[in-house]
């Protein structure tokens, strides 16, 4: 009986969920180019004329986004929960001589000592996330006074949801919507969750972090619009409307520029 109620708690206490031979997270960004340069083109507006001494791509995986990160650091950390992802980081990173590959083995934990970090960036971990106030907490103690964060968040209030939930004569939800175990080919008990973008921004508030600019990113993730468009024009009106569109957080996915209180 004690046996089994700690293997329960040690089992929601896993972040090590990459670490699973049955997903490849490589394999997951093939087909899915549209949305891989949208987030490119969201970073690079987001850190335009911008440069840090010390970033830290949280949660950051093989590494996905860090290239672009490290155009505008002198050092990167890149912190993972996973082996297998940062294993895969060395390999991927292994022209760069100024980056350091650190794994995270508490949950909501942030491996830097306070006000140490320049930048943190944090994209595609908000999913995994069911409560993620602990973590904003953490990422809020580790930037330094001035110091700015770039946290993606998996939007359940996007358009084509808010017009499913009008139809049902319901409001999206403003707490974290779990959106099933099993998702991407990952077969565990990976936690999946989309979350509403006012709960977050009150979030970033209550710990001291002011939203400077904000972004509505993969805006024509559809399958319909993936076939009729070429890459090229999607990727023009996804860079046209990033910023126009964000007011209304219309897409699956809003990139927030945060700037930590001085
Ligand atoms: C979808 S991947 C995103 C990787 C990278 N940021 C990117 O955009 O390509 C999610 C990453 O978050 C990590 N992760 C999962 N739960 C986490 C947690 N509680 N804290 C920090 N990282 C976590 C996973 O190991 C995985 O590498």
């Amino acid at each position: 009986m004690v046996a089994q109620t700690s293997a329960v708690r040690n089992k929601s206490n896993r972040i090590d969920f990459y670490d699973h031979d049955k997903h490849s997270y490589e394999e997951f960004w093939v087909g899915r180019e549209y949305e891989h340069e949208s987030e490119v083109i969201a970073l690079n507006r987001l850190l335009k004329n911008r440069h840090y001494k010390l970033a830290m791509d949280y949660g950051g995986g093989y590494g996905r986004i860090s290239p672009v990160i490290l155009e505008h650091t002198d050092k990167l950390i890149l912190v993972d929960p996973s082996k297998k992802q940062l294993d895969i980081g060395r390999r991927f990173l292994q022209d760069y001589k100024n980056v350091d590959f650190v794994k995270v083995t508490e949950k909501d934990s942030v491996p830097a000592k306070d006000n140490s970090l320049d930048l943190l960036v944090m994209v595609r971990v908000s999913h995994h996330l069911p409560d993620p106030r602990l973590t904003f907490q953490a990422i809020a103690k580790a930037l330094k006074p001035g110091g700015e964060a770039i946290i993606e968040i998996a939007n359940e209030a996007h358009f084509v949801n808010r017009l499913r939930y009008m139809k049902n004569l319901k409001t999206v939800p403003k707490q974290p919507v779990p959106i099933g175990s099993v998702a991407n080919g990952i077969v565990d008990d990976t936690p999946f969750f989309n979350h509403h973008p006012k709960t977050i921004e009150a979030m970033f508030n209550a710990n001291g972090l002011n939203v400077e600019k904000k972004l509505s990113v993969s805006n024509l993730r559809h399958r319909a619009l993936k076939a009729h468009l070429s890459m090229d024009r999607m990727l023009a009106l996804e860079k046209y409307f990033q910023g126009k569109l964000s007011i209304l957080d219309f897409g699956p996915s809003i990139f927030f520029l945060l700037k930590k209180e001085e």
